[in-house]
């Protein structure tokens, strides 16, 4: 059966690092038989630009039909004064929420041949493999009431709303246990229970399905000393699965931990496992356009949606290998690059790593 993929760009550096994704896409498809067919689609600022809104009704359509979604990333100085509907980031809150993908999954894994890049010891960071399982539809990004309002003293109120319910709660947790029976069965789940009454709910959602996983060792942390245990000793963890607004926090802390934000790829996936994948870092408007982008965290997402949505598990491996291949050579974009290495543009590394792809 063809694969259906649907890339979206977007705005600032994502042209450029999703051209290099695109490139890589047809190189599998015609040297290693992979069966797929592309579509591109517009969102965030080139949504609005396109169509008049950051996710334009043909581009929900695509997303809709397709298998696996791509997205470079959204956003940028030129939207700023938009009416709130209408900025770039809510082409994305809207493609999360409609196709209802709530299981966000940021691994932070530091590459070997970049320990000298993170600014941690290397003693404290060498060999670190965590994935950070954000829930990624619910808590103050979408909970009601919300707004900004003026009080009958006339002192004006702005106000979010963290909600959870227990189903929303449950299927973020049961995603955490399956992710930590797939790796080394530990489990912590960061709240806030010492304060909040939605965290104490979480708290005692995860404890009940952690009686169906008697495998994974779970643990609670709240969120503050996490994010003080992220950069004091981070192997100590292996999944954290937390609510939406603490893993979009503690899921940046996570990925400097590994020298650069342009490593790192993600999933966002729904329960059928139909995913957008994304590299964490965002448009970086303040680079876009001059070739010095990282494309390797964008090219990762393939093969992060190569293994989680496709079923290609091969050539998740192959790309993940040629990335290998690629920072063994040497080759490095300004982000990553240390003395020795040689410093290359978006498009020398994209290319490199397309050469490295082998059987
Ligand atoms: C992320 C980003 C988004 C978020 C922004 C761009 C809306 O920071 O994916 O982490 O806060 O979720
Ligand atoms: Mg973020």
């Amino acid at each position: 059966m063809t694969h259906k993929i649907l890339v979206m760009p977007g705005d600032g550096i994502g042209p450029e690092i999703v051209t290099e994704a695109t490139r890589l896409l047809n190189a599998l498809r015609e040297r290693f038989g992979l069966d797929a067919e592309l579509e591109k689609a517009p969102i965030g600022g080139a949504g609005y630009d396109a169509a008049g809104e950051p996710l334009p009704e043909q581009t929900l359509k695509l997303a809709r039909e397709a298998d696996g979604l791509l997205l470079g990333a959204v956003g940028g100085p030129r939207y700023d004064e938009l009416p709130w509907e209408k900025r770039p980031e809510r082409g994305l809150l809207a493609i999360r929420a409609q196709l209802e993908l709530f299981s966000n999954l940021r691994p932070a894994i530091l590459y070997p041949q970049l320990a000298s890049a993170s600014a941690l010891k290397p003693e404290i960071v060498g060999g670190l493999d965590i994935m950070i399982l954000r829930e990624l539809t619910g808590g103050a990004y979408f909970g009601k009431p919300r707004g900004i309002d003026t009080r009958e003293d006339g002192v004006r109120q702005g106000y979010n709303t963290i909600i959870y319910s227990e189903p929303e709660i449950e299927r973020i947790a049961r995603s955490g246990f399956d992710i930590a029976m797939k790796r080394d069965r530990r489990l912590c789940s960061v709240d806030k229970a010492n304060v909040l009454e939605v965290s104490q709910l979480w708290r005692e959602v995860v404890e009940r399905v952690a009686k169906d996983y008697p495998d994974v060792a779970l643990s609670h942390m709240y969120v503050d000393n996490a994010a003080m245990q992220l950069v004091r000793a981070p192997k100590q963890f292996d999944v954290i699965v937390t609510e939406n607004m603490f893993g979009d926090i503690l899921s940046d802390a996570a990925a400097m931990l590994t020298g650069s934000i342009g490593m790192l790829p993600s999933a966002s996936l729904d329960a059928h496992g139909k995913g957008l994948y994304e590299p964490i870092h965002g448009s970086a408007p303040d680079i876009a356009g001059q070739g010095l982008a990282n494309p390797l965290a964008t090219l990762l997402s393939v093969a992060m949606m190569l293994r989680y949505s496709l079923n290609e598990e091969a050539q998740a491996a192959r790309v993940e290998a040629a990335v290998g291949r690629v920072l063994d050579d040497g080759l490095r974009t300004p982000d990553i690059w240390t003395q020795g290495c040689d410093k290359v543009d978006t498009q020398t590394m994209g290319q490199a790593v397309v050469a490295a792809l082998s059987d």
